[in-house]
């Protein structure tokens, strides 16, 4: 039996997609704990690019169970989109995708909250995705979220949606001066969406637990990124839920005393989208040619992401926070063209310098990054499946992270398909 986590160390995109992909070949479960579609998972199957938000990045593996968690906010409309998505492809997933009836929904009135703060000017741009994800979190926390159970019972469901939206047009139209759509066009869009939901409404937590004892392999995936947790990340330059492993015990209702093993995914530099302090983030070519190199755009909503050097001080923090002893290292091979690589080993501040990651959003803002230099390999590695098989100065860098982090790889990742990828250990 074994349960194991898998969190993203950075600001989100960094390859969990592929990786979960990946490691679900030797589980027999995949489980969404927290975010919703604000997340873009990108998964190259048989050829073909699929970009997944909800469902979990389990469900290429044929007669693999996929679990979205009591965490996760769901927007049914999204939700079936992405279904559609796999119906076209062909790939069967009625009868093993699980959504917890305990899960929160977004409806139309959180994205037009969302949007209308962002937009106004009056208030804290976070460059949220839009969709939703902190209106229904905060409504969820106000205990006024509406559940996937709520679902069942279409009475209780139309006096639910009419509070909430009745509340939220006063909001937006006296803070904002914006109108929503019509209720009977917000619930009529539930009706239809609802139906398909009911179908696969499951107690997640009492099959879970039914099937870890069982011994079966539990793999639960993150969305996001550690610096992106409403707790421990960037606030409130962050999304609203809990991406750190701890995330996975409550956002899937497993106990901490079950989980047996929490690994990470890292990409070779940095980057984030979306407003906020990044230390090592670059305004030069350097960062454009990572942009280029990685196709460094959002999966979700297309903006180019702020690119930057290996931060190790936010890998550290990582392997820290998440209990981290092994992580997956993605996209070495887009470092391939550098002359020289830099990595952050600690951030200076004041004349101070800072080896942990501080609170204070004043210091990451204006903190001078401390660089390691690293010599470039300056040939291709893309495809490489063999460690020995990487030039020397590419496992010099690789080795070196290990050591700033603290941490080992068991994976490392030299281009999107599956085979191109060096595995050095399993996760069961
Ligand atoms: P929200 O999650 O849409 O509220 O956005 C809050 C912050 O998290 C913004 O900076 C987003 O760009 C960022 N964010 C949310 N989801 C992802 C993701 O999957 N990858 C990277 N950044 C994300």
């Amino acid at each position: 039996m074994s349960v194991a986590v898998i969190a993203g160390m950075q600001w989100g995109d960094e390859g969990k997609g592929k990786v979960v992909d990946l490691l679900a070949e030797d589980a027999d479960i995949v489980a969404r704990y927290q975010g919703g579609h604000n997340a873009g998972h990108t998964i190259y199957c048989d050829g073909k690019q699929y970009v997944l938000h909800l469902i979990p990045s389990g469900i290429f593996h044929e007669g693999k169970i996929c679990v979205i968690g009591n965490g996760v906010v769901i927007d049914p409309k999204a939700l079936l989109e992405e279904m559609g998505q796999l119906e076209k492809a062909g790939i069967e997933f009625q009868s093993r995708l699980l959504i917890s009836d305990r899960a929160n929904i977004i409806l139309p009135y959180h994205c037009s909250s969302d949007v209308s703060r962002e937009c106004d000017g009056k208030y804290q741009k976070i460059g949220t995705t839009g969709r939703g994800i902190g209106p229904s979190y905060a409504d969820k926390i106000a205990r006024l979220g509406i559940r996937t159970c709520d679902l069942r019972d279409e009475n209780r469901l139309l006096k639910l949606v009419r509070d909430n939206y009745d509340e939220k047009k006063a909001i937006i139209q006296k803070l904002f001066g914006g109108e929503l759509q019509d209720f009977d066009v917000i619930f009529s869009g539930l009706q239809d969406t609802r139906k398909i939901i009911l179908g696969l409404l499951t107690d997640t937590h009492t099959f879970l637990r039914q099937q870890i004892a069982d011994k079966k392999n539990v793999l639960c995936e993150g969305a996001q990124g550690t610096m992106l947790d409403v707790d421990h990340g960037t606030y409130p330059f962050v999304t609203s839920s809990n991406s750190t492993s701890g995330g996975a015990c409550t956002g899937l209702g497993i106990p901490p005393t079950q989980i047996d093993r929490v690994s990470g995914v890292i990409k070779a530099y940095t980057t984030r989208v979306g407003e906020g302090p990044f230390p090592t983030e670059l305004f030069d070519e350097s960062g454009e040619t990572l942009r280029k190199e990685g196709h460094e755009f959002g999966a979700t909503t297309g903006r180019p992401r702020r690119c930057g050097w290996f931060d190790g001080v936010v890998a550290r923090y990582a392997v820290h926070l998440n209990g981290i002893e092994s992580a997956a290292l993605t996209k070495v091979d887009v470092l391939d063209t550098f002359k020289v690589l830099k990595v952050c080993t600690a951030y200076e501040y004041k004349g101070k310098m800072y080896e942990e990651m501080p609170a204070d959003l004043e210091i990451l803002e204006n903190c001078k990054p401390v660089y390691t230099e690293f010599e470039g390999w300056m040939e291709s590695t893309v495809g490489i499946n063999k460690f020995e098989a990487l030039p020397e100065k590419a496992k010099l860098y690789i080795e070196g992270l290990k050591k700033i982090i603290g941490a080992d790889f068991l994976m490392i990742s030299t281009g999107p398909k599956r085979e191109q990828t060096i595995c050095k250990e399993g996760l069961f």
